[in-house]
């Protein structure tokens, strides 16, 4: 449907909503989905996510986590990034990490409450944890002063003390005072350049180079626990955060020294060329004298049509060609299934290093080695282990979760410039409860009407309140509250009061247990006061 069609609202005018909370208002497509880190942070339609940036949705392995979050249970974190590997690690009991950042702009809310519960799920199933202040990236792309920065640095890391980080386990810093964090962004400043910058974040001639700066330092942030050994890391963030995810991992890729791929025959191909031979190879049947010992030249004939077109590759494919003048070249060579091990980024000892690790048949070229005896799945494994023995990073491509943006209490977004839209976690409890009260709802507007038609949960600020974080472990208490609105029995004044108290209740035992942690804060390593200027 379009956006000017008619849509089949609801009786009072509402948008319809989809299960999930969607709505089809959003399915219209009224607004573009752009992921922008520096933008406003809302998201219309969390599904356009999935299809538009490749998301994936977090229910498809909520079932390979074990004792999974409620928060992960509740669909609040919808979507991930290869997450697998984390939660195998984390069944397998092997080294994973959790690392997040936050920029410390102003007081920590509710919202920043997930994402430090989320690194502390993480370390408290075994994890190694990262918690870093984003100070380098406040100052260039915010334009905090170092002062500002401070104060409010202090208080991000009371509050993930306070909900349960241990900083003796796990590992708190900021950008400004890691060297190693600094090196990495150098380095990985290789392997980036200032177009590609542009072209995901919208930079151009006027971007400040520190802004740039901040970018590859968080690069290097999402990296930083891969420096002692390449393991599986997930970055809990929101969704606006996706565009760093995506080239944290593109950038990891390219620090490897050797890639893996598969390949039939020994000459050089790009990716998309692979899959021409590889479909080549699978016809084989149809052109090759003898199907066991498919030569390259016949391959050749069959993709240009001589014996027999191809009939799935459209004509304009550039890459068929292309293949077909590296068969032909190849002459009588067979095809044949092998494992490529290429070199990127090796030298030259390293590359003997590989080529010795290498069991049983392999031929040696300039820039690669082909193995015949190595089971593909190995192969990664192999070439990983050869690196890092050879002094090379490893990097693992790093994982990410994405939760839902809490709506603001004033109805539209939460956010940090409007008070009375967010629940801060420094906010006096009677504020707390106050703003609870006059936040809108999802009622109806008489009582009656209430329990005749329910109330609606799905975009209700309150029910978000209860489900995101008053609820608790509680799944139990937050479906009754959900099944009571949505039944009519439940009338907003005194799911408001309810809901009012229990974030007194959870501001006033915050804020006890920030104060008990100020020691733990000052025996971190973390430095609390900067010595930088401006
Ligand atoms: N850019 C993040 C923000 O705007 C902060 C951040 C810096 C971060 N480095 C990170 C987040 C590494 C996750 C991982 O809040
Ligand atoms: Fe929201 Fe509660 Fe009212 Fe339902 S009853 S709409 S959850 S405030």
């Amino acid at each position: 449907m379009t956006a000017d069609e008619p849509s089949d609202d609801a009786a009072d005018g509402s948008t319809p909503v989809r299960p999930d909370g969607g709505t089809t208002e959003d399915a219209a497509g009224a607004d573009e989905v752009a992921l922008d880190p520096w933008g406003s942070s809302t998201v219309s339609d969390y599904r356009k996510l999935f299809s538009e940036f490749g998301i994936e949705a977090f229910d498809e392995v909520l079932s390979e986590v074990p004792n999974p979050h409620y928060l992960m249970r509740r669909g609040v974190i919808f979507g991930h990034r290869d997450y697998r590997p984390v939660a195998e690690a984390m069944r397998e009991g092997e080294d994973a990490a959790v690392l997040s950042g936050f920029m410390p702009t102003g007081d920590p809310h509710i919202g920043h409450k997930l994402v430090f519960d989320e690194i502390i799920w993480h370390q408290e199933r075994g994890a190694d944890a990262y918690g870093l202040i984003a100070d380098l990236e406040a100052h260039s792309a915010r334009g905090l002063s170092w002062d500002e920065i401070d104060e409010h640095a202090r208080n991000y890391l009371l509050s993930l003390l306070a909900l349960g980080f241990d900083p003796e386990e796990g590992e708190l810093y900021r950008q400004s005072t890691n060297r190693a964090v600094q090196d990495l962004a150098f380095e990985l400043g290789i392997e980036a350049n200032f177009s590609e910058l542009g072209s995901i974040y919208g930079f151009d001639g006027e971007t400040d180079v520190s802004h740039m700066q901040s970018v590859v330092t968080q690069m290097a942030d999402i990296l930083y626990p891969q420096l002692d050994g390449p393991k599986p890391t997930v970055i809990p963030v929101g969704p606006d955060q996706d565009p760093h995810v995506r080239l944290a991992r593109d950038l990891a890729e390219r620090m490897r020294m050797f890639g893996v791929t598969e390949a039939y025959a020994s000459f050089e191909a790009t990716e998309d060329e692979l899959a021409v031979v590889a479909d080549a190879y699978d016809a084989r049947e149809a052109y090759a004298d003898d199907p066991d010992q498919p030569r390259c030249v016949e391959a050749a004939e069959w993709l240009r049509g001589e014996g027999g077109a191809r009939p799935d590759v459209p004509d304009e494919d550039v890459a068929l060609e292309a293949v077909a003048e590296k068969l032909e070249n190849a002459g009588m060579e067979p095809l044949r299934p092998r494992t490529r091990f290429v070199d990127r980024r090796a030298d030259d000892e390293a590359f003997e290093a590989l080529i010795e690790a290498i069991d049983g048949e392999k031929r040696v070229f300039e820039g690669h080695v082909d193995a015949f005896d190595v089971d593909p799945a190995e192969a990664a494994e192999l070439a990983r282990s050869v690196e890092v023995e050879a002094g090379g990073y490893g990097f693992l491509a790093p994982s990410s979760i994405y939760h839902r943006f809490m709506t603001g209490l004033t109805g539209g977004k939460m956010s940090s410039s409007v008070p009375a839209s967010h629940i801060s976690l420094l906010d006096d409890p009677d504020e707390g409860y106050e703003k609870v009260k006059s936040a809108t709802t999802g009622g109806r507007e008489t009582a009656e009407k209430q329990r005749e038609l329910g109330g609606k949960a799905d975009e209700c600020p309150v029910y978000e309140l209860y489900a995101y974080l008053l609820a608790g472990d509680d799944d139990e208490f937050a479906t009754l509250v959900y099944e009571e609105c949505v039944g009519g029995e439940r009338l907003c004044g005194n799911c408001k009061e309810q809901a009012a108290e229990l974030m007194r209740e959870f501001l006033a035992d915050h804020q006890e247990k920030r104060a008990e942690v100020e020691e733990l804060l000052e025996a971190a390593e973390i430095e609390l006061e900067s010595p930088r200027r401006g």
